[in-house]
């Protein structure tokens, strides 16, 4: 362990964010403890610790924990409250007894006290845990986070296959996407920088831009055609047939919601100055 490097923990490591996030920390010899369901080839810097139900992890020794278990779709076997809520709880309990101070994670752009859909209750409730838990914290309510093979781009090149990218309702609605690499520096300098101490924090690009917008982007260059499906087909299909669905009702809500925020003081707390993700 070098002196002044902290030691970070990260729960969900096997996820789109986690995976960036242990490769940016092992790029930079940041030791890293990765906690997880499924057996991983330990990075430079990493120690892996595989678990079957967090709440079973004894201590571990680390300076800050990067809380990313999380589903944005819910399952009879995988549910809002069973993930985002009680996963949380059992991190929370775990930085308790390890005696881990501080706790980051990332919640949604859009949640509030006003939040009246699955998945945002669920992210509010885990937030409120987090907060009274008495951990120093940093929420950071994510739009679309970008990067190779996030979940977006999956979903869009999944279409792109069948030659066809469905566009729910008009398109206006817009995201502010940001890039997984300045997730990666925001979630460092929030283990690293008191100005991030007991915050919550809109996790946002510089830039907007309207989903119809995006899409177009997206397929430049590629065989494919965008075709725009009513709002209420989008949601008969997420509803009645979602195995096959494109977009879960939770994904439409996030959408249509065109949750937009302002940049500024994500940059301001942390220092960083936010790249516009290369699509855009
Ligand atoms: N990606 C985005 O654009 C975005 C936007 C807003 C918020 N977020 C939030 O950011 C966090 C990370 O996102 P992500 O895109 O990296 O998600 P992801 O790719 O879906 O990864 C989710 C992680 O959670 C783990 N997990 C799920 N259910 C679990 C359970 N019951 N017990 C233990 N582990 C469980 C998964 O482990 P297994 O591999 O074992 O299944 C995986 O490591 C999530 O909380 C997500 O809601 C992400």
């Amino acid at each position: 362990m070098e002196k002044n490097k902290p030691v970070i923990a990260i729960s969900g490591s096997t996820g789109f964010v986690g995976t960036n996030l242990r490769k940016f920390l092992s790029a930079q010899n940041i030791p890293i403890i990765s906690l997880s369901r499924k057996k991983q080839k330990p990075l430079k810097s990493e120690k892996t610790l595989v678990f079957s139900d967090v709440g079973n992890i004894q201590k571990i020794q680390c300076d800050a924990l990067v809380h990313l278990i999380g589903t944005g779709a819910q399952t009879i076997s995988s549910d809002y409250e069973s993930v985002n809520v009680e996963q949380t709880q059992k991190i929370i309990n775990l930085c308790k007894k390890s005696k881990i101070k501080k706790i980051i994670y990332i919640s949604g752009l859009g949640v509030s006290d006003n939040a009246t859909f699955g998945y945002f209750i669920s992210k509010l409730k885990a937030e409120l845990l987090i907060k009274e838990s008495g951990l120093d914290y940093t929420i950071l309510r994510a739009s679309y986070i970008v990067g190779n093979d996030d979940p977006l781009t999956q979903n869009l090149t999944n279409q792109i296959k069948n030659g066809v990218i469905l566009v729910p309702g008009s398109g206006s609605y817009r995201l502010q996407p940001i890039s997984v690499g300045d997730v990666c520096r925001v979630i460092l300098e929030s283990v690293r920088n008191k100005n991030l101490s007991n915050k919550t924090v809109d996790l946002v690009g510089p830039k907007t831009i309207s989903f119809a917008n995006y899409v177009r982007k997206f397929v430049r260059g590629k065989k494919a055609k965008i075709k725009k499906i009513p709002l209420e087909q989008a949601y008969f299909d997420a509803l009645n047939h979602p195995e096959n669905a494109l977009y879960g009702i939770d994904d439409l809500n996030i959408m249509v919601g065109d949750f937009t925020s302002s940049h500024h003081v994500l940059e301001k707390l942390s220092g960083i100055k936010l790249k516009t993700p290369e699509i855009l």
